[in-house]
């Protein structure tokens, strides 16, 4: 039975229906709101807005809980691969052996980017940041590959969507390469998704590259762990961009532009920076003190969730990931010491604990990239090749939504009135 909500205003009651999902908190339905009322709702970081109905996430902050199509972030990352996840998320139900390796096929054969790309990025400062490149490059791409724009047709949607998964390992060690100055590597088929984006960044042309299992399990599992995290801003803005009808690459280009921000993907390249800057944790209670001030901008980067108030279940595999890769690599980082007393210090800090601030997936995350070679700059970079799965999956099924309107926020306006234009010479 479908419950209402009741509203009154200006000494009119109206009622809105209330909507249930299959878990998850219910959605009042004000979609005629405004006809009826005249009003608005206000609700700036959409903290209490449903922006759409999905299928493909669900996250309970207060259980620290997050599902792909129903399959907990723990099950996938340590039984699952990232290729299993992308089918996963882009097509609703696990793959069979047969539908999995047609998938992995298909992937490996879209790797390789138009050789008229490798032109695009010498346009670019050899000290460019990877994700200038990367949203110039994936922008791009929708003028290198026409037969794959029409959003209207489920095929070349489809093959935009393989596509961008394929080409973005390729891309993001090319914005690496060209960074160092070495040559760009092909990709080579024989390899795994991300054996083959670890060679392409860190392999050679003068010598044969071997991919270390443990490192490319690693990797894998730190995509899953980004493939896809419901409505966050950089998915709403893909879904924006694409609402009006933008081509797909266009639509990932602007996600990728939403993504860079510190508060967002770029947390992680700051979350290490912070590590390095604390040093020894004899620092530490200098910078909670800090953190804590009111009138001090600084926050502990890697802490704290717009959603997750419990712990970020993805820190907790990030934070096993980082011991194994620390292992098989024999890496003894201080850092990872600072970041261990760091978490404990706080989690027992009652300005934490009061506001319900924990580690999220960002903070150890740095760790162990760091620890696998990647600049911090390419951090954010990694984040965008894995999310571009997820980015792609919400762009489908937005544009299969029946209910699907260009997205058009409305306002609170507090600027003037409408004056008097007066020209400048009697102003
Ligand atoms: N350090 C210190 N204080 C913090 C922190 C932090 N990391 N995060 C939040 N707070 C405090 C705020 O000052 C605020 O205090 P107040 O109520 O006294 O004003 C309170 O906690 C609530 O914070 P908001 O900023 O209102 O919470 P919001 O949900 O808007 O922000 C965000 C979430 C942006 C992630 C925030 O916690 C933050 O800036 N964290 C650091 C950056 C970070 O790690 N981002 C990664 C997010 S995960 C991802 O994108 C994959």
């Amino acid at each position: 039975m479908t419950d209402n909500a009741n509203f009154s205003l200006s000494g009119k009651d109206f009622q809105y229906p209330v909507l249930s999902g299959t878990v998850g908190p219910d959605v009042v339905d004000i979609r005629k709101l405004y006809g009826q009322t005249g009003a608005f709702t206000y609700d700036p970081g959409f903290t209490s807005t449903a922006s759409c109905q999905s299928k493909l996430t669900y996250i309970d902050g207060d259980e620290g809980v997050l599902l792909h199509r129903g399959y907990a972030i723990g099950d996938l990352a340590e039984h699952s691969s990232f290729m299993e996840v992308a089918y996963l998320l882009l097509n609703g139900e696990l793959p069979s052996a047969d539908e999995l390796s047609g998938f992995e096929n298909t992937i490996t054969r879209h790797t390789m980017l138009h050789e008229q790309l490798a032109t695009f990025y010498r346009g670019f400062r050899r000290d460019a940041h990877p994700m200038a490149i990367m949203c110039g490059v994936v922008g791009a791409l929708s003028a290198f590959y026409h037969d794959s724009t029409d959003i209207h047709d489920a095929r070349q949607r489809m093959i935009a969507s393989h596509r961008l998964i394929a080409k973005m390992p390729t891309i993001a060690a090319m914005a690496y390469k060209y960074s160092v100055g070495q040559p760009f590597l092909y990709p080579d088929n024989s390899l795994s998704y991300t054996g083959n984006f670890l060679r392409m960044t860190f392999g050679v042309p003068a010598e044969p590259y071997e991919v270390n299992p443990a490192v490319e399990k690693a990797m894998d599992r730190i995509f899953i762990l980004h493939a896809d995290h419901e409505q966050n801003a950089s998915t709403s803005t893909v879904r924006l961009a694409g609402s009006s009808g933008a081509n797909p690459f266009a639509c990932i280009a602007a996600g990728i532009a939403c993504l860079w921000g510190p508060a967002h993907g770029g947390a992680n390249e700051a979350a290490l920076n912070m590590l390095h800057e604390i040093g020894t944790p004899e620092k530490i209670p200098e910078y909670i003190a800090r953190a804590k001030d009111k009138n001090d901008p600084f926050r502990l980067m890697g802490f704290g969730h717009r959603v997750y108030k419990n712990y970020d279940p993805r820190a907790t595999v990030m934070q096993k990931t980082v011991r194994e890769v620390f292992e098989a690599l024999n890496v003894q980082d201080p850092v990872f010491e600072t970041a261990l007393r760091l978490e404990e210090i706080a989690l027992n800090d009652e300005y934490f604990v009061e506001k319900k601030l924990f580690p999220n997936v960002d903070f150890y995350s740095g760790v162990i990239l760091s620890a696998i070679g990647f600049p911090t700059s390419m951090f954010t970079a990694l984040f965008a090749l894995a999310r571009t799965v997820g980015w792609v999956a919400q762009w489908n099924e937005m544009i299969t939504d029946p209910d699907q309107k260009i997205g058009r926020p409305r306002q609170l306006y507090t600027g003037p009135t409408q004056r008097e234009y007066l020209p400048v010479g009697s102003r």
